[in-house]
């Protein structure tokens, strides 16, 4: 058994404390590649924000459960390194799918872990859940759960229809399941192509995806005063990044995300842990393909995974500073 805290990561449950009260959200980024995991840790220290770091199932299967355990406990070590003396680091398991898998990440060091009964009849998604925060609780790990179905494809993770989360569930669920955090379905979805031309409306020239569900977040906050909500699919897919892939070489037809004034709203609201993961992909594969395009000859890996490390550590920080609003939000610094 490994425990979080000898790893000096922290659980969600004081990060999200500060963020509802204060009106802003923290980010939890995917990550699989030491590139990205240090992207996140220079971003999160510039920034003075703390961050979650999160893998998926696949992500863990790809990059060896054993050595994300080790990259996080480095990613600690490395904030300090860099500065940060008292760094606000989670590591998240991002859609649990069985008991097992979660209770395999407690054991091994994650301080918070998801566990996504969504497609589940609502019984057996509040017998799973609790099952998980019996466990987690004894360990001091934090748990987030999920009512509603998000559509789009993320690893495993897929479901062709969403359906929004019904607030007259909440309190109900958020009770007898005892989770930490909430995720919920109001319009958000996996992946880089989260809605089709058909459903945008075209505003000069670009197309607008149709506004998140706000109505349902505000009556799940009320009936939920202060409960950590937790938005999946967050991606805003860059245009310009979009744009760089394709320019060389790539071929993303039709990619469109949430825009970033919708993220910005979210984050005022109950909404305390938004979820990136795309557009940190797209941040890549961007620079990668403008490098190698540009430079035929090169084919040392740092000489384009450097400039796509700096080109994700951009992005993570602009949506720290600009859309979630996190920075300058570490307790000490
Ligand atoms: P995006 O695909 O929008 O980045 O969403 C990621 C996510 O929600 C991970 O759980």
């Amino acid at each position: 058994m490994v425990n979080y805290k000898d790893l000096g990561l922290v659980n969600t449950r004081e990060m999200f404390k500060r963020a509802v009260a204060g009106g802003y959200a923290i980010p939890a980024f995917n990550f699989n590649t030491m590139e990205q995991m240090q992207a996140i840790v220079m971003a999160a220290v510039e920034t003075k924000s703390p961050v979650i770091m999160q893998v998926s199932k696949g992500a863990r299967n790809y990059a060896n459960g054993t050595i994300l355990r080790y990259m996080a406990e480095g990613a600690v070590a490395y904030a300090k390194e860099l500065g940060c003396e008292h760094p606000e680091i989670v590591l998240h398991l991002d859609h649990g799918d069985s008991f097992e898998l979660c209770k395999e990440c407690i054991d091994n060091g994650f301080s918070s872990v998801m566990i996504d009964g969504s497609s589940l009849p609502y019984e057996e998604n509040i017998a799973l859940a609790k099952k998980v925060v019996d466990y987690a609780h004894q360990f001091d790990v934090t748990v987030e759960a999920e009512l509603g179905v998000l559509a789009g494809v993320e690893d495993e993770v897929a479901a062709a229809e969403s359906h929004y989360t019904k607030p007259e569930e909440v309190i109900d669920f958020s009770t007898r399941t005892g989770c930490d955090s909430l995720a919920i379905s109001i319009g958000t979805s996996h992946g880089a192509h989260k809605f089709t031309p058909e459903q945008c409306t075209l505003v000069n020239g670009v197309l607008v995806p149709p506004p998140l569900a706000f109505d349902i977040l505000h009556e799940i906050e009320k009936k939920l005063p202060g409960f950590p909500i937790v938005l999946h699919g967050s991606s805003s897919v860059p245009m310009e990044e979009v744009n760089t892939i394709n320019q060389y070489g790539g071929h993303l037809e039709a990619a469109i995300g949430i825009p970033e004034e919708q993220l910005r709203e979210a984050s005022k609201s109950a909404v305390c842990k938004i979820n990136i993961d795309s557009d940190s992909r797209l941040a890549m594969t961007a620079a990668i393909r403008k490098h190698l395009a540009e430079h035929p000859g090169d084919f040392d890996p740092r000489q384009y995974l450097k400039p796509a490390r700096e080109n994700m550590k951009k992005m993570y920080i602009h949506k720290i500073v600009n859309v979630l609003g996190s920075d300058g939000k570490l307790a000490q610094c």
